[in-house]
């Protein structure tokens, strides 16, 4: 379920980051879908609770990362925003290889 949140709002996320010059980038939508990231964690979170630390973990992880990339879209960062997206991206392999 939740990967109807997490699908969209990492496309975006990449679209947005890597795909537009810095002047374009629109930071709203990277403040948005950062959210929406950081949510899936917390939801996440919640399905790993039973024996399984390694999930609790990378979903904090997760809802960290999403939190601090809002903060570099507030401060306009490109640099540091794209090492939070690659944070993300491996934050879902690393669930996805062990748990999916
Ligand atoms: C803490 C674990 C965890 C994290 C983090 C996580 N996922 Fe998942 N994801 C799963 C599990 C488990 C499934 C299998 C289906 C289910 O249980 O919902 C899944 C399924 C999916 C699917 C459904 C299609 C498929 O191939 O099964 C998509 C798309 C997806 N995740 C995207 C993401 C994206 C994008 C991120 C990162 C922003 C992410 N997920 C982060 C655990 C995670």
């Amino acid at each position: 379920m939740t990967e109807h949140i997490a699908k969209p709002a990492i496309e975006d996320l990449l679209y947005a980051i890597n795909s537009k010059s810095a002047a374009k980038l629109d930071w709203e939508r990277v403040k948005s879908k950062s959210l929406a990231i950081s949510e899936v964690g917390n939801l996440q979170m919640l399905r790993g609770t039973r024996g399984q630390p390694e999930r609790v973990a990378v979903s904090e992880s997760l809802r960290d990362h999403g939190k601090s990339l809002f903060e570099v879209a507030e401060s306009r960062d490109v640099a540091v925003a794209k090492s939070r997206l690659e944070a993300i991206s491996e934050n879902c392999t690393n669930c996805h290889r062990a748990y999916r």
